[in-house]
């Protein structure tokens, strides 16, 4: 498999970036708790990166499962969650094998969501659940300059779809590896389309939320 964008990034985001979000201050840790709730079985998370979610999964009493396309990535995750070095366009899962799927702060970096999702509709289990928590499409992106935290400026773009580096910040990931947009509509409509029921949401992130979590089922 050839290298992955994240490789090169990967110490930087779990020495830097992560070290930055330890309490929590975007409220994704919370949106996972909450609409992922207590269960058992395997909880695969696509995109596990350095695996910083999986001790919420597991404390949730799920197993946490991981694939990331980045060995830079996974280097940080082994000893945290089970691994796997895999595209999450073809994962390496049976049908309807899993009870649980997470997408953590992944979708912006999957340039093919739509398959991705319809990856994860083949793998969930019938009545199987799908938590979605990603950069809000509406006040994050390459259109949006939050640089004065109490009036984002949404400019024109916002509507397209695209992939960009733009960025009102070189503290983030956006200009370093480029991010996938989907306006609000259409990325719900991803998830639809992919045959998953939409049943809960949430947003985090103050005053204007940098979040939006989602939960389906099959
Ligand atoms: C912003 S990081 C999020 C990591 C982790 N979920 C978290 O919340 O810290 C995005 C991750 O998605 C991974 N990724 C991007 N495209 C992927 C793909 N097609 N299949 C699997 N992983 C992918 C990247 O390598 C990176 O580790």
């Amino acid at each position: 498999m050839a290298t992955a964008a994240y490789d090169e990034i990967a110490d930087w985001y779990e020495e830097r970036f992560l070290a930055g979000q330890t309490d929590d201050p975007l409220g994704v840790d919370r949106a996972l708790r909450d609409l992922l709730g207590p269960g058992d079985g395997v909880c695969l998370e696509i995109g596990c990166g350095t695996g910083v979610h999986a001790a919420s999964v597991r404390a949730l009493g799920w197993r946490p499962v991981g694939v990331d396309l980045s060995a830079g990535m996974l280097r940080h995750a082994r000893g945290r969650l089970a691994v796997a070095r895999a595209d999450a366009v073809r994962l390496p899962v049976r049908d309807a094998a899993v009870p649980a799927v997470i997408a953590m702060m992944v979708h912006t970096d999957m340039a093919a969501y739509p398959d991705v999702l319809r990856e994860v509709a083949r793998v969930l289990r019938p009545g199987g659940v799908f938590v979605h928590v990603g950069v809000h499409p509406c006040f994050c992106g390459g259109f949006a300059d939050r640089s004065e935290p109490e009036a984002v400026v949404v400019r024109p773009g916002y509507l397209d779809r695209h992939w960009t580096t733009d960025s009102w910040t070189d503290q983030g990931i956006r200009d370093k590896v480029g991010a996938a947009h989907w306006p609000l509509a259409e990325l719900l409509n991803l998830v639809v389309d992919a045959g998953l029921r939409l049943d809960r949401f949430r947003e985090g992130g103050e005053p204007v939320p940098v979040v939006l979590a989602a939960r389906a089922r099959r």
